[in-house]
């Protein structure tokens, strides 16, 4: 009987060494391992064995049937990755396009405030950045805002700590021209400075509004700078972002910080079934002398302009983004055609 066993073991482990396809290994499992393979007959024949050699023989039964299962399966992973295609069932096309990987990517508004830096950064501008949590004095008092200034009305505005009117009350900064105060206050002139930031409005949400959204402010000081300078700035930085063929104009207006003051104003299409409109980037002027007197510089030596523009606005004038919303709200199906 242990001989019968030795034999068939032998015999087994060498047909399987023949064995070159999955179809070929089906049958091995089914002639060897199966339920009525040689393993089996072979097992029959325990009946006839005496008692006393019973646990001998079953036990070596045991041991070749692990020997052969194991020999299986390491010829089955041995022929799965070697020689898939005779495997017969899965083929594989290696002419197949592949699955691309998704790719990520800088959200639309970092590549837009980063584009912004870049062009202005070619114009001489350098990145200065101030608090978002700022205090009364740089937001409204040192940029020449009044009490009664509808901007400073408490109900516009986010206060964190102190009452509304103390120049010591922190509040969340509700525009980036607080960075000019900050830099003039530490800096003399001549400079040149960009500064792209967080900002925020009590307002409600809507197509157009957000209680948070991101400004550009531009400020540059020096000696004789005049109007011809900040609109030539602004049309030169209007068709390098966005096409030799972009529509510009200024139009007058008022700011605290700066007289003469203007808006400046571009011609964006954001829906492709809807004809361009003129949509306000933001506004801009001849820093006020008040300003530079509040900060230390001698209005009579030096002049400036200064501009701050809706990060937004320009993403959704670049972009064709109808609804600020969508800036915001993440949901990748939109993202992914920004
Ligand atoms: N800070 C203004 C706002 O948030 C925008 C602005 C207007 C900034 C004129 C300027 C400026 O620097 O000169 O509405």
């Amino acid at each position: 009987m242990l001989d019968r066993i030795d034999d068939l073991e032998r015999e087994a482990l060498a047909s399987l060494a023949d064995v070159d396809s999955a179809e070929a290994l089906e049958r091995w499992r089914i002639a060897h391992l199966g339920a009525k393979g040689a393993l089996k007959r072979v097992a029959a024949g325990l009946k006839e064995v005496p008692r006393e050699e019973k646990p001998a023989v079953g036990k070596r039964l045991n041991e070749v049937k692990a020997a052969l299962e194991s020999a299986f399966e390491a010829k089955k992973a041995g022929l799965g990755a070697s020689t898939p295609s005779r495997a017969g069932g899965a083929h594989l096309d290696m002419t197949e396009p592949g699955l691309a990987p998704a790719v990520g990517r800088r959200h639309v508004l970092s590549r837009v405030r980063e584009e912004l830096v870049d062009v202005f950064g070619r114009m001489g501008f350098e990145v200065a950045e101030g608090p978002e949590l700022e205090d009364e004095e740089h937001n409204f008092v040192k940029l020449n805002m009044p009490p009664d200034h509808p901007g400073r009305d408490p109900i516009d505005n986010f206060y964190i700590e102190g009452e509304a009117h103390d120049a010591a009350a922190r509040m969340l900064r509700s525009q980036t021209s607080t960075v000019q105060i900050r830099v003039m206050e530490t800096r003399r002139p001549p400079l040149k400075i960009i500064s792209p930031g967080r900002v925020y409005r009590p307002d409600t949400v809507d197509a157009t509004h957000s209680f948070m959204f991101h400004q550009l402010e531009g400020l540059y000081v020096d000696r004789d700078v005049s109007m011809v300078d900040l609109s030539t700035t602004l049309f030169q930085f209007a068709r390098a972002y966005f096409g030799a063929d972009a529509e510009v104009r200024l139009t007058p207006s008022y700011f605290p910080f700066t007289e003469p003051s203007a808006e400046f104003y571009m011609k964006i299409r954001l829906r492709p079934d809807e004809p361009a409109q003129w949509i306000e980037l933001g506004g801009c002027g001849m820093v006020d002398p008040a300003v530079f007197e509040a900060v230390g510089y001698d209005p009579e030596e030096w002049t400036g302009f200064a501009f701050g523009f809706g990060i937004e606005r320009i993403a959704m004038g670049k972009h064709g983004v109808p609804d600020i919303r969508m800036l915001f709200e993440n949901d990748l199906r939109v993202l992914e055609q920004l």
